[in-house]
């Protein structure tokens, strides 16, 4: 959440500063600001509100500067106005600093300071920082000594950039657990949060670990541990292109990606997939598969709509490779001491590779023994690099605050995965053979499931005033019964609950009347008729049906009030199918809401915070 660019070299730095902020908005938009340091003194602006009324306010002050900060801001710590804003600065305004993250034991720290004559003006956490840093300063020390000192005395975790008038020629930047990449020009280099901001620029980039602070000069850098150690750091080449992360003449992000969908799960199989021999090869699991397939019990941990891949995954694995499999939210996991034994294998999934939960579950399962393994979309991720081994789900960049084309990747992912494992423990060469075809043919299908978007429009405009929604589903599609209400209320604000249809009776049912809309997902498989009943169900206390179903079945239209056909797959790949029409249905009713889908209020792409 929060998003940090910097930039340091001969250009002005205020444009490259706000076209930054402008492609971070999408991790936290609240609040923007910047920082610069011209003719050696420091100027902040801040905004409340969008990065563009920040650019308007810049731009009336007519600045320019070759080094600067800017920040992007969720809160946490205070409500999102001008003051809580950041760059956070020090009494006499020397010091100018932008923080991801949480200080937690900011209130011990804001005391002691303020027992010095430190004077606070925010409500937030993060300007402890400016203070404790001037603290050290003003006592002789180097602006990167002030910094080491003063992180020493912090709990919590931050991502941090720092400009001091003193010291002009340098961005002071440190990271533990929260991003943080120098990004290196020519004669120029720059600090980010998240490759994105610096892609027009460069692709050359160096991932600071935790505990880890770097200076930043404007022809190199040095690299340190906190505790003063000298480290060499590793350049690495981005292969993601701008236009990757650009909208490509759509209205929206989320619609971009999802209409993306047959190329993304191609990219997630591509190279990967041996037809002939009803197998798989995954690089990043080569060294690890042997003891992955004896693994006594499999756990999946992950958070929000990686979580429901993860249950998907539970039924692929349990089914196929016959491992008991649970499936495990990362912020329970990480803190309620879970029986992690060493012939555990333990998989982390997150689109980001940087959810905070999840990061802390799977450096708890590593320090209890278990193969800790990654199944994340962005390359070199912090849950990427802290992974024993894994799988990438190259998905491409998801923008849009809604997850939906990495979601069908974690979903391909994972059937890769459980056909890996299946066929070490004696599942047939045929039975191979079959799941792997079927992968093979899914970007297809989606293909013609995309081509329905304007049914699925017109299903979604008479929906788009209703209060409440029901997802049921069964088996496979009880997950994509739960991931359908997640995407519809986390951009259309609609009340969305997803059940197992069964469970229906043992509750939900109280609500049903002619205002309940109740989405089945109804494909054709071995408890169709269950399905079927509980449908019956719902008729007859007057609910209105919107449901999915497998091409061919007729039979649905006198039950329900829409039904939208999907192609027909087999059970554990359905989930891939049935999720695309409910992701159109979310973003079409949140579009004739008027709502902003991409960045809907008080959600993050990336949530780097408890
Ligand atoms: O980056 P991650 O996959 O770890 O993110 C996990 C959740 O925060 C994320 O899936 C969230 O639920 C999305 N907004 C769902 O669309």
């Amino acid at each position: 959440m929060c998003g940090i660019i910097g930039y340091i070299g001969e250009r002005n730095c205020i444009p490259i500063l706000i076209s930054g902020l402008k492609r971070l908005e999408y991790r936290g938009y609240d609040s923007a600001g910047i920082g610069v340091l011209s003719d050696a003194e420091s100027v902040i602006v801040k905004k409340p509100g969008k990065v563009s009324s920040l650019e308007e306010k810049v731009e009336l002050l007519n600045l320019s500067s070759n080094v600067g900060i800017g920040h992007t801001r969720w809160a946490t710590h205070g409500l999102p106005n001008e003051i809580n804003a950041h760059p956070h600065s020090n009494q006499n305004g020397t010091i100018s600093l932008i923080h991801n993250g949480i200080i937690e034991n900011y209130q011990t720290l804001k005391k002691g300071l303020q027992k010095l004559g430190y004077n606070f003006i925010s409500e937030t956490d993060s300007e402890v920082l400016p203070h404790l840093i001037d603290n050290f300063i003003s006592r002789g020390h180097s602006l990167l000594k002030s910094v080491r000192l003063a992180l020493s005395e912090v709990e919590g975790t931050y991502g941090i950039a720092v400009i001091y008038s003193g010291e002009p020629d340098k961005i002071v930047v440190a990271r533990k657990g929260s991003p943080l990449i120098i990004g290196i020009g020519s004669d120029e280099n720059f600090v980010a949060s998240d490759v994105s901001a610096i892609l027009a620029h460069t692709k050359q980039v160096v991932y600071l670990e935790d505990n880890e602070i770097a200076e930043v000069f404007r022809d190199h850098f040095n690299a340190k541990t906190i505790s003063d150690d000298e480290i060499e750091k590793e350049v690495h080449e981005i292969s993601m292109s701008l236009e990757e992360i650009d909208k490509g003449g759509y209205p929206h992000f989320m619609l971009k990606e999802i209409m993306e969908q047959p190329e993304s799960v191609r990219n997630s199989m591509r190279g990967r997939i041996l037809l002939e021999e009803g197998n798989v090869k995954l690089g990043g699991l080569a060294e690890v598969a042997d003891r992955l397939a004896k693994s006594k019990r499999i756990i999946i941990s992950a958070c929000g709509t990686s979580w429901h891949a993860g249950l998907v995954g539970e039924y692929m694995i349990e089914q196929y490779a016959k491992i008991p499999t649970e499936v495990e939210y990362a912020s329970e996991f990480r803190y309620r001491n879970p029986i992690i034994n060493p012939d555990d294998s333990v998989f982390f999934i997150s689109q980001s590779g940087e959810t905070a939960d999840t990061l802390a579950a799977l450096k708890e399962a590593k320090n209890n023994g278990a193969l800790a393994l990654g199944i994340c979309n962005v390359v070199g991720s912090s849950i990427a690099r802290e992974s024993i081994a894994g799988v990438y789900t190259h998905a491409g960049p998801e923008i849009g605050v809604a997850s939906t084309k990495a979601f069908t990747s974690q979903l391909v992912v994972l059937a890769l995965i459980t056909l890996l494992i299946s066929r070490k423990r004696g599942m047939s060469l045929e039975e191979g053979k079959k799941i792997a075809e079927e992968l093979n043919s899914i970007p297809e299908k989606i293909n013609l499931i995309l081509s329905k978007n304007d049914e699925i429009k017109n299903i979604a405009e008479k929906y788009c005033n209703v209060k409440n929604f029901l997802y049921l589903g069964r088996g496979y599609n009880f997950p994509v019964a739960l991931e359908g209400a997640l995407k519809l209320k986390e951009i259309s604000y609609i009340h969305a609950e997803g059940y197992p249809a069964a469970e229906m009776k043992h509750g939900p049912i109280a609500l049903i009347d002619d205002n309940m809309p109740v989405v089945f997902i109804a494909p054709k498989d071995s408890i169709y008729d269950k399905v079927i009943s509980n449908i019956e169900e719902v008729r007859a206390r007057g609910g209105n049906i919107i449901a999915i179903v497998t091409e061919k079945d007729e039979n649905m239209n006198r039950l329900v009030d829409h039904s939208i056909k999907i192609p027909d797959t087999i059970p554990m790949l359905m989930p891939i199918l049935a999720s695309i029409p409910l992701q159109l249905l979310a973003y079409h009713i949140a579009v004739k809401k008027g709502l902003n889908v991409d960045q809907p209020r008080n959600l993050a792409k990336s949530v780097t915070v408890e």
